[in-house]
């Protein structure tokens, strides 16, 4: 009998833009190992058959990007205390019949800055974090991970800011957006999870000037590579990590659990996302 080669997908929706599959398929060819990774686009109208959808295409796991995240955690038959913690699954993968779910957003944050810049989280202190939404979320969780105390949560919007303070708890704070100016005072990490500064478009009304001096600033925005916001920590000489590699980071786990081997993110990897980046701005 022919052995059927192990398949995973990109679930999302619209899924068309996603570099899900340009990475792992990297992966497959650079460890010589056989499957495939597909985009496989699920309407919201559909979601609910998630499980079905996936043995029916006889996947061995997939990964869950907008809007499905909370759905995917809601439907797994298990998730792990990282994605129960979040509420939020982007990786899922079968086991015994089983659906299991992890959330690796926080995960491939933490690992971006591991690889880039050493020791980023010796310091700790206090950290900063622009957006409220999911991506937050994630980001929160693994500041906290790392000891960062207080975590303040900066948002327009400043309910969502404060619900997201309120399900973490004593050691996160929340702010109004238009009060980044005085709460950036003495921060030691800035990130940005907010669409601020995607394409170039749309400006902070504040500035970098009362960070610590050894400061780490990040973007989870990668379009492009070095955002307003990453620039202005530039000039300012405060060690700057782009966002590309959270992206990239948050795919290994899954990876590693469909194909069975630890992929590595190396910089050919980047380029080829760079690359088709580049091809499609
Ligand atoms: P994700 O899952 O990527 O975090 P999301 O849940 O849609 O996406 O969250 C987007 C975040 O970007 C929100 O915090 C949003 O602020 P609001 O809650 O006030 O909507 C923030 N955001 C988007 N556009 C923004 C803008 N022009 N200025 C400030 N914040 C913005």
């Amino acid at each position: 009998m022919a052995e059927v080669e192990p398949k995973a997908a990109i679930i999302g929706w619209p899924v068309d833009h996603s570099r899900s599959p340009l990475i792992h398929r990297h992966w497959l060819r650079e460890l010589g190992l056989k499957g495939d990774y597909e985009r496989l686009p699920v309407a919201p109208d559909q979601i609910n058959r998630l499980k079905a959808l996936l043995v029916e295409g006889n996947y061995v796991g997939a990964n869950v990007t907008i809007p499905h995240k909370e759905a995917a955690f809601r439907l797994a038959d298990r998730a792990d205390s990282v994605a129960r913690e979040l509420g939020a699954a982007n990786t899922l993968w079968f086991e015994d019949g089983q659906l299991l779910a992890t959330n690796t957003d926080g995960f491939g944050f933490l690992a971006n800055l591991d690889e880039r810049l050493p020791g980023w989280d010796r310091n700790g202190g206090k950290a900063v974090v622009l957006g409220a939404g999911g991506a937050a979320r994630a980001i929160v969780w693994a500041l906290l991970q790392r000891g960062f105390a207080p975590v303040l949560v900066l948002n327009r919007t400043l309910e969502k800011a404060e619900n997201l303070a309120r399900h973490f708890g004593a050691g996160v704070l929340a702010a109004p957006l238009s009060q980044a100016g005085t709460v950036l005072k003495d921060a030691g990490l800035v990130v940005n999870t907010t669409s601020v500064g995607m394409h170039d478009e749309g400006t902070f009304d504040f500035t970098l000037e009362q960070v610590r001096p050894d400061a780490v600033i990040t973007d989870i925005v990668y379009t492009p590579l070095r955002t307003r916001l990453l620039r202005e920590a530039a000039e300012r000489n405060l060690r700057v990590a782009d966002g590309l590699g959270m992206l990239l980071h948050q795919a290994a786990p899954g990876f590693e659990k469909w194909f069975g081997r630890k992929p590595l993110v190396s910089a050919a990897l980047r380029q080829i996302i760079l690359d088709d980046l580049g091809s499609s701005a």
